[in-house]
């Protein structure tokens, strides 16, 4: 199973600054990466994003993924953005009930649940994000927390449940530069792992990822547990010789 390195904008960019952050990406990567390679763009820069990786040849095998999906069918919901459209604008992948959107827009498990789903019907893999808060780590509630918000998509979604992919983001350590250290981390994902085998046969080809504050320093010792399947990179997905390191740095 190729790890997968996946870069997620949050709401920055430009068009200047995405071309040159492309363009910089192009220049760093040497060939063919090891892993696989996705970027998680804010939905008014797909359709440019989606050109800019088609034009340089170092870029074409990068996936590309919106940040949220709608997890309604098309129709009257303003200012929504539907599976379909992600995928007509070219997305593999889209992130779905990541910290940010569950803590300011409410989401809860069972909606994050329906945007997998979405997702999932309309041909995309999503990337469906867990984790606790500093509070919940505090309390001894981080299993119970990540476990609940994993069955949710789990139940909701049976046996396509072996097409997804789980990133592992505890919230005290996003954005913050507070990483888990490699053995917290590990110890989630293995939990998270368990949950997986026991809800579906292929378990094992499911990747899931560590997100919060991975960088270049710190990505090879997450990269080495068992089973951290990739990085959801934030921050450090914005400066090209960062991400282009722990593109380097992610083995088969
Ligand atoms: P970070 O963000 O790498 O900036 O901590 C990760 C994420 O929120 O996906």
């Amino acid at each position: 199973m190729k790890k997968l390195i996946a870069g997620n904008w949050k709401m920055n960019g430009s068009r200047a600054a995405n071309e040159a952050l492309l363009t910089a990406l192009a220049a760093g990567l040497p060939g063919e990466p090891a892993c696989e390679v996705a970027l998680c763009v804010p939905a008014p820069y797909l359709a440019q994003v989606h050109a800019l990786l088609a034009s340089h040849p170092s870029l074409s095998g990068i996936a590309l993924g919106g940040q949220d999906v709608s997890a309604h069918a098309p129709g009257a919901f303003t200012g929504e953005t539907s599976a379909a459209m992600l995928k007509d604008c070219g997305c593999q992948f889209a992130i779905v009930g990541h910290s940010e959107r569950r803590q300011h827009h409410g989401e809860t498990d069972a909606l994050v649940a329906d945007k997998a789903k979405a997702a999932l019907a309309a041909g995309m893999t999503p990337i469906v994000c867990v984790g606790e808060t500093l509070a919940e780590r505090q309390a001894g509630r981080t299993a119970e927390v990540v476990k609940r918000q994993l069955a949710a998509v789990i139940h909701a979604n049976g046996h396509c449940i072996s097409e997804i992919v789980v990133a592992y983001e505890p919230v005290w350590a996003i954005g913050t530069g507070q990483t888990a250290s490699p053995e917290e981390a590990q110890t989630v994902h293995a939990l998270l792992r368990a949950q997986l085998k026991a809800a579906t046969a292929r378990s094992d080809s499911v990747r899931i990822v560590y997100g919060g504050s991975m960088n270049a320093a710190n990505a090879a010792a997450l990269l080495a547990q068992p089973d951290i399947d990739g990085g959801l990179i934030g921050g450090a997905s914005l400066k090209a010789a960062d991400f282009v390191k722990i593109i380097a740095l992610a083995p088969v």
